[in-house]
């Protein structure tokens, strides 16, 4: 690699890029199943609120510091002081356990697409999801072997992950651009379709009419702010590697809204597509809306497929559309997963990329395998919960503390309205400095107390333990990494080694 940094070859190819990296599975698969299970319609009031007060501000951070610093999270951390690179490193190693499981999902979402063909999963979805696809054993101490479909599924996201990377930012810029669109293009026919069902009405009904009285229920709002984190990809050092491609000047401010909206937009445009179907299902089966499914973890693949399979007009082709959906939204957030951990390596050590990226896809892949075990799926579950609970939360917080008090708020807000087609004003201060690390640090608490009171789930204690020391281990490699010896930390002043 030489010391040329890459560039985007547009801006609005980064805009659409980090759009990219950020709607996913989150949008489609996520946002409707933790609004259902959190009071539907009182859930947006707080999801809004959150992206507001803690999305945006923190997206401004993370372009602003990938920005001015020029290097992936580790590098970028370590030039504001050198003793918080650990922070960047543990962002890469949260990152890492995402990227494990993410692609599992995807390759159930090849497996499914060639069920849908002729909706293969009959007419029980889920006795199909859990006994015959994912064959699952009796608990996370079974991994009782492997389930060759999801495999060979694995296999293909890895390798088109490979191929939509191994070419560098000049080709993503590209990639992205179908990545973004065509899953746009199958939500309009998927909303459309919905709405046009028997009992849809019924469904929005429950996803848009606000129910006040969950608002003073603190795990609604620690429930917004979670899903806010994920599905802004914040916190995992995408945005921030990403945004240290672009060129010299480049706004910044504007480019978080636009991201931000345009992520959070798709997710509720995609709950029309979501609870409309919910609402036909509702009136198939002669229940009501909340009474649909309690899993919410299955809702793409038990509670949609049943409804699929209830279409009056060529069901096959929505399910087939529907799981190329979930697969082009969440190919280029899986490779979002990848660049910036790529970019942690070769900007510290100035590893050559072309060989670094093959092998972590390749070990990616193999470690991967444990998940697609028939006891896999629990230990994807376990690790989404440590990942996405903690380690997201205590990234956040501690980039607040980094960029709100070591580096200074005010500081940074200046750098960024130098740049920003318009200025922010103070209230983003008070955001990074005040309110994001309060609801953080209190979300964080109270998840180590419900854990150390509860465990997880319905697992064995020594499953939750297990998943505490990954927590504790990564924390440890992060110190690890840091203290390697770097092989050209650069010193110099961020925009003068600048060649754009
Ligand atoms: N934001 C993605 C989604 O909503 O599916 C998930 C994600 C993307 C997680 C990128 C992590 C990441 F680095």
């Amino acid at each position: 690699m030489n010391n040329e940094r890459e560039r985007w070859t547009s801006r609005s190819s980064f805009i659409i890029a980090s759009i990219g990296a950020a709607i996913g599975l989150g949008n489609v698969w996520r946002f409707p199943y933790i609004c259902y299970e959190n009071g539907g319609g009182a859930f947006l009031i707080p999801y809004f609120v959150a992206l507001l007060t803690a999305g945006i501000p923190l997206m401004i951070v993370e372009f602003g510091l990938g920005r001015r610093m020029q290097a992936g999270a580790p590098t970028a951390f370590a030039k504001v002081r050198k003793g918080t690179e650990w922070v960047g490193w543990l962002a890469l190693m949260v990152v890492m356990l995402i990227f494990l499981y993410y692609p599992v999902i995807m390759a159930w979402c090849v497996d499914y697409v060639t069920y849908a063909f002729n909706l293969g999963w009959g007419t029980d979805a889920k006795t199909f999801f859990e006994s015959e696809f994912l064959q699952l054993s009796g608990g996370p101490g079974f991994l009782a072997g492997i389930r060759w479909p999801i495999v060979i599924g694995l296999a293909v996201v890895w390798a088109a992950i490979y191929l939509c990377l191994f070419k560098g930012i000049k080709a993503l810029s590209k990639i992205v651009f179908y990545t973004v669109i065509i899953p746009w293009v199958i939500l309009v026919i998927m909303v459309i379709r919905g709405l046009t069902l028997p009992g849809a009405l019924e469904g929005l009904k429950f996803y848009l009419t606000p129910n006040f009285s969950a608002l003073v229920n603190p795990r609604v709002w620690l429930a917004a702010y979670g899903q806010i984190f994920f599905t802004l990809s914040l916190a995992m050092g995408t945005m921030i590697v990403y945004s240290s491609y672009l060129k010299r000047r480049s706004d910044i401010a504007n480019n978080s809204f636009i991201v931000s909206l345009a992520n959070c937009g798709t997710s509720f445009f995609a709950g029309f597509a979501v609870f409309s179907i919910l609402g036909y299902l509702a009136q198939a089966m002669g229940v009501g809306v909340p009474e649909v499914t309690k899993s919410g973890f299955g809702l793409a693949f038990i509670t949609y497929p049943t409804a699929i399979r209830l279409l009056p007009f060529i069901p096959a082709f929505f399910g087939v559309i529907f799981f190329i959906l979930l697969l082009t939204l969440g190919i280029d957030s899986a490779f979002s997963q990848i660049e910036p951990f790529v970019a942690g390596f070769t900007d510290k050590w100035k590893f050559n990329k072309n060989w670094v990226l093959p092998i972590v896809c390749i070990v990616g892949f193999l470690i991967g395998i444990i998940f697609t075990t028939r006891g896999g799926f629990y230990w994807l579950d376990i690790v989404d919960y440590f990942a996405n609970t903690f380690g997201l939360t205590l990234v956040g917080l501690l980039e607040c503390i980094v960029i709100g008090y070591i580096y200074k708020a005010h500081k940074m807000r200046e750098y960024v309205n130098e740049v920003s087609e318009f200025q922010i004003g103070k209230w983003w201060d008070v955001c990074i400095t005040i309110i994001t690390p309060i609801i953080l640090g209190i979300s964080f608490v109270l998840s180590v107390v419900t854990l150390i009171q509860k465990g997880y789930g319905d697992y064995p204690a020594w499953a939750t333990l297990i998943g505490v020391c990954i927590a504790i281990g990564i924390i440890v490699l992060s110190f690890v990494l840091m203290s390697m010896r770097a092989k050209k930390l650069a010193e110099s002043e961020p925009e003068s080694s600048e060649s754009a």
